[in-house]
Formats: structure tokens, C-alpha cells, sequence
């Protein structure tokens, strides 16, 4: 199987990453200690569920970067490989040499890139914690990646970034950490910065949506494409309170389940992303916007099919297409010729 194979399923598991394992790295360099980190991981879910930003160095404690890095990267992670996943499923032929972790953290972003694009030869990340970027150093010397080894850390903002420019440019759950003020000028630098693909993630909540459609209308407005999730540079059909977001399945370890609490082994970490290209368009024909609904005889999907939002109904007699519903998830793209039109 291509590292790329299994990229393409929306609910990524966490525990399959072979020789890029940060979970493992986590473990290693981390060990499974739970105490105390329950608390720091409130204090740090209490601080970005009111909007608020990362603690800067004097607030954050080696204990939270600890519970992010046992609660929270695990599903920044699933999110990160869903998204270039579905970047390399439109981009097949596509093998960016470099990358921009733009609010790096411990170097999320970069672990995945390394995964789905083995063609990395130079990471640079950008992140203003120096507790942060000291864990992102540790557990980067147990990547297989020497990409991800020999990763270049900046200690800066993400509002004024290195002058390198990279094919790969990704900005993962850091967008709504800048001031609204912020946000026009920093998407400017980062799409300055991109000779590629510009992925910019956030929460899959109305707030996250609402700043990437800004980035996206922003984006287009300079020239880009978007690669994924849109079927179309048009503008976004999503209207009233509805958003445009999609879920990751990430499977919770012992220490994942103490810090958090919560008995499930796993959880579905929503998400919103863009990814805006300079290349030719390389749209999906659709887009599976929610969980498909089983029924007998037949699926129905609501997708995204330029130019707008529709209902669709796969049903079992029509058999090629019957095929792929079965199989598909929220989040994935339509393959062309699936969904007729009634
Ligand atoms: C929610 S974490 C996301 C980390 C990582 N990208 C991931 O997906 O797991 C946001 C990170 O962005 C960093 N950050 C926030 N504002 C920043 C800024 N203006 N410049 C650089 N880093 C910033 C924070 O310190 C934190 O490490």
C-alpha cells in the first residue's frame, strides 16, 4: 500500500502510521504520565473553547504542553493527514519538496506532511512557544522523515514569517489564534510564501468556518484555486447558520482517556480547512458534506456539486454507484458520473 492509500478515508485512524509514528514518539519521549495533566488540559480546552490563544511562555507550563500533547495532538494529527490526504488525492502527480508549518506547535502538521508527501526534503516551522518548540525538537529526532529530523524551528509569529517560501505551506488550528484585526494581512504573507499549496485548518465550528470562508473568498480574490474541499472556485453555497466542516476519528489511548476523562475509545475531532493552490484547477466532481444515511434500498448524500448544496439518493439497483456509497464517508470527494440528477 502507498503511504498515500489510506489517506483517502475521512475517519483516518490514529494507530496506523508505521514508521512516522508520533504517537509512539509521544510515548517514548513523554512516557504515559497522566497526573496532573487533567488540570492543565482544562485550563488549555477552557482557553480555546472562549476564543483565546495558546498561553505564551510565561503562562504555559511544561504540564501544558504535556496534555497537548497527550489530549489534543492526536487529533490535530488525524486532522492534519485527513486534510493532506485529501489535497494529494486531487493532487496525484504533485511532490512538494518543501514545507511551512506556520503555529507549528510541537510540529503536527510536519509529521503528517512527511507521511503523505515522502518527497519532503525541508521543513521549516514557525511557532512562538519556546516550550512548544523544544517538545516539537524532541520528538522530531525519532521521525523516520529526515525531513522532519533536520527540521529548521523559528521562534516568531506566524503574523511576520521567515522570507522562505515553500511548495507546501500549512497553517493547522493557528488562524483563529491571531487577532480578527490580523487575518488579512498574515493569509497575504502566507499565500506570498506558497509556491504550492496554501492549507489552512481550523475548529469545525460556525466561528472556524466563517474566518477559512473569509480566507478562501480572500484567496481566490488573489488569483488561487482551491484544491480541496470545493468542487469550484464559485462562491460557497453554504447559507444561514449552516457550515461547511468535516470529522476525523481518532482513537483515545489510556493516558488520552485520563486526561480528558470520557470512557469512549475514540472521539471525532471536527474540522474546517481550505487548501488553495497555484496550479491548474483540480476539482473534485463533488463532495460528501455529511454522514451518508443508510437506508433500505438506498443512500442518501447531501453534497456539495457546484454550484450549490443537494440532496442525492444512491439506489442499490444502480449498481457501480451503489458500490462506492457503500463505502463512502463524510468528507470524501465523488468520483464523476456517481450521483445523477433527478
Ligand atoms: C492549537 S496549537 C496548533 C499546533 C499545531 N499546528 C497542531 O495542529 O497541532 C496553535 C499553536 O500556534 C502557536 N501560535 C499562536 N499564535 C501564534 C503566532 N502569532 N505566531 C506563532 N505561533 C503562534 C501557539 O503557540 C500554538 O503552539
Amino acid at each position: 500500500m502507498s503511504s498515500r492509500a489510506f489517506a483517502h478515508t475521512p475517519a483516518t485512524r490514529s494507530d496506523d502510521v508505521g514508521a512516522l509514528d508520533l504517537a509512539a514518539a509521544v510515548a517514548h519521549e513523554f512516557g504515559g504520565r497522566s497526573r496532573g495533566l487533567a488540570q492543565a488540559y482544562q485550563e488549555l480546552s477552557d482557553l480555546y473553547r472562549t476564543g483565546g490563544a495558546t498561553p505564551d511562555d510565561a503562562r504555559l507550563t511544561r504540564d501544558h504542553v504535556h496534555a497537548y500533547l497527550a489530549a489534543r495532538m492526536p487529533a490535530t494529527l488525524a486532522v492534519a493527514r485527513t486534510v493532506l490526504g485529501a489535497v494529494a488525492e486531487r493532487r496525484p502527480a504533485w511532490e512538494p519538496a518543501t514545507l511551512l508549518d506556520l503555529g507549528a506547535g510541537p510540529g503536527t502538521a510536519m509529521w503528517a506532511a512527511a507521511e503523505m508527501f515522502p518527497s519532503l526534503a525541508a521543513v521549516t516551522c514557525v511557532e512562538q512557544a519556546g516550550a512548544m518548540i523544544d517538545a516539537g525538537r524532541q520528538l522530531a529526532r525519532r521521525c523516520a522523515s529526515p525531513a522532519v529530523r533536520g527540521a529548521e524551528w523559528h521562534r516568531g509569529s506566524v503574523a511576520d514569517p521567515p522570507e522562505a517560501r515553500a511548495d507546501l505551506v500549512v497553517a493547522s488550528f493557528v488562524l483563529g489564534e491571531l487577532p480578527a484585526s490580523a487575518l488579512d494581512d498574515a493569509v497575504d504573507r502566507w499565500w506570498d510564501a506558497t509556491l504550492g499549496e496554501l492549507v489552512v485548518v481550523e475548529p469545525g465550528t460556525p466561528a472556524g468556518f466563517a474566518r477559512l470562508r473569509g480566507v478562501r473568498d480572500r484567496l481566490i480574490g488573489a488569483g488561487a484555486t482551491i484544491t480541496a474541499p470545493c468542487p469550484s472556485d464559485a462562491a460557497c453555497p453554504m447559507s444561514g447558520d449552516d457550515w461547511c466542516h468535516f470529522a476525523a476519528r481518532v482513537a483515545r489511548s489510556g493516558v488520552h482517556r485520563a486526561v480528558k476523562g470520557g470512557e469512549l475509545g475514540f472521539e471525532d475531532e471536527k474540522f474546517a480547512y481550505v487548501s488553495a493552490s497555484r496550479g491548474e484547477p483540480a476539482h473534485a466532481a463533488a463532495r460528501v458534506l455529511r454522514a451518508p444515511q443508510v437506508r433500505s434500498g438506498h443512500i442518501r448524500f447531501t453534497v456539495c456539486e457546484a454550484p450549490e448544496m443537494r440532496e442525492a439518493v444512491v439506489a442499490r439497483s444502480h449498481k457501480d454507484a451503489f458500490r462506492w456509497a457503500r463505502k463512502a464517508h463524510w468528507g470524501d470527494e465523488v468520483p464523476p458520473g456517481v450521483l445523477r440528477r433527478p
